[in-house]
């Protein structure tokens, strides 16, 4: 404990030392607060390994590992999950934002929550919340259903791929109708000041309609996001996929590497309120194996990552659970109805999308096919970076490269 104070105290005298902090949290044009969220989706329960120890969270990671292992064939049935869930959300508007109508919904990948998007260390440099404010944009991060401050219900039948997805649909449906907004009453935003049902422009800059959707995802929520273009690409404006793409590497890391643990075995303080199922990257060096570069470019030199960070991303880690790990059962494919533009931004150094070297060719008319309709479709490899692109040296330039991309093309 007395490590970590000293640690934050460092940092922020870090931060101190190289000038005005551009956006403090407390400044910050933000609120956070519990949004009840509909969704209905067909879920299936399988027959896998059940995880209440490490020994079990293992054998669970082995057995998806094998190579006979059929997704299909482990259905026991299929099963429709309809519920209304409470998602935690950071929604932020700024209030003179020249692009605040423009909502960027974010969706953090796996063992991760929505802090991914909003690293507490040096935000300048690795926040993607703060550059998506400082371009003018209004951005909601949520807690993917069973992770941070959101609802975690069954491991087994509830938390999976279909009906993650079935959540982000309502959030932005939620978003266009304006309801998203109504939410934010009676909460207290980021300065402390309680946001009134009353007064439309309480909280900073609520009084906007956010009538373009950018959806970004990354890893796993990558994949969310790519199903989402797929199912219903008619209620996305613009996309950014973050750490993932296919490729001829694509998912050769193997689900071991994680060194799963089942969550309250790892930490009981962090994850004392997990259930059966829940599980989460064990130690320091599995979770730098699958979300961190050592090297830098060669040429640029940008990229690689400093220690603080890796030990702070740790600290944040979050669970994933046994559903969630299998094959996700979405549609991945074609995305016909899907008009807007279109952003990968890829790590060099990804080690479970590229096997750790994203420098491949590929083909913009592949991408094409499956995106018809997209406008300016963009492949943009962010140098040194390994998966976790938030968390790397000059993160930041990433972002200056969504944000120019999205201004070419009218966002
Ligand atoms: C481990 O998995 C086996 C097979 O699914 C199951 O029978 C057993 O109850 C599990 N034990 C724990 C502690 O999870
Ligand atoms: C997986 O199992 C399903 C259903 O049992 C079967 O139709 C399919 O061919 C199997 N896939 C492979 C690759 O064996
Ligand atoms: C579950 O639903 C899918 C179609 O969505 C179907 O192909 C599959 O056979 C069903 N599985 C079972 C076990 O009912
Ligand atoms: C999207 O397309 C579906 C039909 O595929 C339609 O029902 C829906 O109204 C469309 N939504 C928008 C916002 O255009
Ligand atoms: C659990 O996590 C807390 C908070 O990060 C930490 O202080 C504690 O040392 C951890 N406990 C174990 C057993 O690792």
């Amino acid at each position: 404990m007395a490590i970590a104070t000293l640690l934050a105290l460092i940092l922020l005298f870090k931060r101190l030392e190289a000038g005005p902090v551009p956006s403090p949290a407390s400044d910050r044009p933000c609120v956070n607060f519990m949004l009840p969220v509909p969704a209905t989706a067909q879920n299936a329960e399988y027959d896998i390994i059940h995880v209440n120890d490490n020994i079990n969270a293992t054998a669970y990671a082995v057995d998806l590992d094998t190579w006979s292992f059929n997704a299909t064939s482990r259905v026991l049935r299929n099963i429709t999950v309809s519920d209304t869930f409470d998602i935690s959300v950071q929604l932020c508007v700024p209030p003179n934002g020249i692009k605040k109508q423009n909502l960027f919904i974010a969706t953090h990948g796996g063992l991760f929550d929505k802090r991914y998007w909003d690293p507490a260390i040096n935000p300048s440099e690795y926040s993607f919340v703060d550059a998506a404010l400082a371009g003018g944009y209004s951005i909601l991060t949520y807690d993917r259903l069973g992770t941070g401050s959101s609802d975690k219900p069954d491991a087994y039948t509830i938390v999976q791929a279909p009906l993650q997805l079935e959540i982000l649909r309502s959030i932005t449906n939620m978003a266009r109708s304006g309801e998203l907004l109504k939410h934010t009453a009676g909460n207290a935003d980021s300065a402390g000041t309680t946001v009134s049902a009353t007064s439309a422009n309480t909280f900073k800059g609520s009084d906007v309609s956010l009538d373009k959707i950018i959806h970004v995802g990354h890893s796993f929520g990558s994949v969310l996001t790519t199903a989402f273009l797929a199912t219903y690409g008619n209620l996305s404006d613009a996309a950014v996929i973050t750490g993932y793409i296919l490729n001829e590497h694509f998912a050769e890391m193997r689900k071991a590497t994680f060194g799963l643990e089942y969550a309250p075995q790892n930490n009981m303080t962090l994850f004392g309120d997990r259930s059966s199922g829940y599980m989460v990257d064990g130690t320091l060096g599995g979770f730098q194996t699958v979300f961190f570069s050592t090297q830098a470019d060669a040429t640029t030199g940008i990229g690689g990552f400093d220690t603080e960070v890796l030990d702070y991303a740790f600290s944040i880690r979050q669970t994933i659970t046994t559903s969630e790990f299998l094959p996700p059962p979405v549609n991945l494919g074609a995305a016909p109805q899907f008009e807007g533009p279109l952003q990968f931004m890829l790590a060099e150094f990804d080690y479970p999308i590229c096997r750790g070297d994203c420098n491949l060719h590929f083909d913009p008319a592949t991408f094409q096919k499956l995106y018809p309709k997209a406008k300016d479709i963009d492949i943009y490899t962010q140098q040194g970076n390994g998966h976790a692109l938030t968390m790397h040296r000059k993160a930041n330039l990433g972002y200056k490269a969504t944000l120019d991309w999205l201004d070419r093309n009218g966002f």
